[in-house]
């Protein structure tokens, strides 16, 4: 999408996409300005003229999670986790990541090939986030087909297949809200140190509602996996594609942390998020109404020539980088301590166990989702 948003960027900065109903915005400075200004662009998709949504009593819990709420709301869910997730607690576990990192390598090395994605960049942060939530790790194939589902966007925009797909959506979402259900209650009346435990006390507090809980949960499944399974698959993309900068990592004279920050902002593992206008707003000299989808393309911005130099360029070694990766804002990603660590951590394993890492193959599949981006496979080869 590279050469696309360079073009957007130059000639149409914010324009109106018809076909899919919505305010495209490019540039870091709109960019920025859009996320930084939650009264004006809302993250509440009920805002929204132009998105039909099922009935109330139908919607999916995830309508009550933060991540889709603004103001006080907002904030007193947040609040519910929020210490779990900063970056000191998050350290306290980093001897169990390693050890659940080394658990799967140590399989999928042998013999000198791997599929980057389903041995290691998949089952990892889903069996670190089924650890701090409290749920077996077994339980993954599933996870991994709701996750799936609820991020997919359709290609296909014929009737048959929106509805198609927003059964699908519907089913995935009913039968991940069963699954929490039952570990709630089971946590409510047997506690123990995981998320759920949080969630299901903070509901029998009253500081949540029971929807609000299923929520929570179901956010926290999804959120964190096809993201950081994409952050460590594009980091594997990047430096094969630049052995020199593999090279400086692995001797150590660039750390790991800054080349995963450059990661984040040259291949974006989310590209673009959305917000609704609350009040009619100008931008960039275009009216935009009350009700309008806004776009704001973090991928194009995150390449801005305003922003950063030889934006087009892999710099593990760039500083400052101020990318929006993790989003700006009161929404910013609750989850980028852990993220970071976990690509840090599983990085670190894979480059200790594999030597002359080679990508094999020519072609790459692209994940199957309009914001999301990655790849569905990364086949290398190296010297165990
Ligand atoms: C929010 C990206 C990993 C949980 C966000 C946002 C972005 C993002 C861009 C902002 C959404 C918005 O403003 O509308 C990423 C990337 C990840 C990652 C690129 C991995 C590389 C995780 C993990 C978790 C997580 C591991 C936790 C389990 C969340 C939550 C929010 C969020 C709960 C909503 C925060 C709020 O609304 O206040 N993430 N994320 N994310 N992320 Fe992540």
């Amino acid at each position: 999408p590279f050469d696309w948003y360079a073009e957007m960027r130059e000639d149409h900065p914010v324009r109106y996409d018809d076909h899919r109903e919505c305010w495209d915005v490019f540039r870091y400075d709109d960019v920025d300005r859009i996320l930084d200004d939650p009264e004006t662009f809302s993250s509440d998709p009920r805002l929204a003229s132009t998105i039909d949504l099922p009935p109330e009593d139908e919607q999916s819990p995830i309508m009550e999670t933060m991540l889709l709420t603004d103001g006080d709301r907002h904030d007193r869910l947040r609040g519910v986790v929020e210490d779990w997730f900063r970056p000191r607690a998050i350290a306290g576990r980093a001897a169990r990541f390693e050890e659940i990192a080394a658990d799967l390598l140590d399989d999928a090395v042998e013999g000198g090939r791997m599929d980057v994605i389903d041995d290691f960049a998949y089952p990892f942060p889903v069996i670190v986030i089924a650890e701090l939530l409290g749920v077996p790790s077994e339980d993954r194939p599933q996870f991994r087909r709701w996750s799936e589902t609820l991020v997919e966007t359709p290609t296909d925009t014929s009737e048959a297949a929106t509805e198609a797909y927003q059964e699908r959506q519907q089913e995935a979402s009913e039968e991940l809200a069963e699954y929490f259900e039952e570990k709630l209650d089971a946590r409510a009346r047997e506690p123990r140190d995981d998320l759920i435990t949080v969630i299901a006390e903070a509901a029998s507090e009253d500081r949540l509602t029971h929807e609000e809980a299923l929520g929570f949960c179901m956010l926290l499944l999804v959120a964190g996996n096809i993201t950081t399974t994409n952050l460590i698959g594009n980091a594997m993309r990047c430096l094969t594609a630049h052995p020199t900068a593999l090279e400086r990592v692995r001797d150590g004279s660039v750390s790991i942390e800054s080349a995963v920050e450059e990661v984040l902002r040259y291949r974006s593992p989310v590209q673009a998020l959305a917000r609704i206008a609350t009040e009619p707003v100008e931008l960039r000299g275009t009216e935009i109404e009350a009700g309008d989808v806004v776009v704001p393309w973090l991928g194009a911005a995150n390449r801005d020539g305003d922003v950063f130099a030889d934006p087009g360029e892999f710099r593990i070694d760039r500083a400052p980088n101020p990318h929006f990766g993790f989003g700006r804002g009161t929404h910013y990603c609750l989850g980028a301590p852990l993220a970071r660590m976990e690509a840090r951590i599983g990085l670190n394993a894979l480059f200790e166990r594999a030597a002359d890492i080679e990508r094999r193959g020519e072609t790459l599949q692209p994940v199957r989702s309009a914001f999301i981006y990655g790849v569905e496979e990364f086949p290398i080869e190296f010297r165990p």
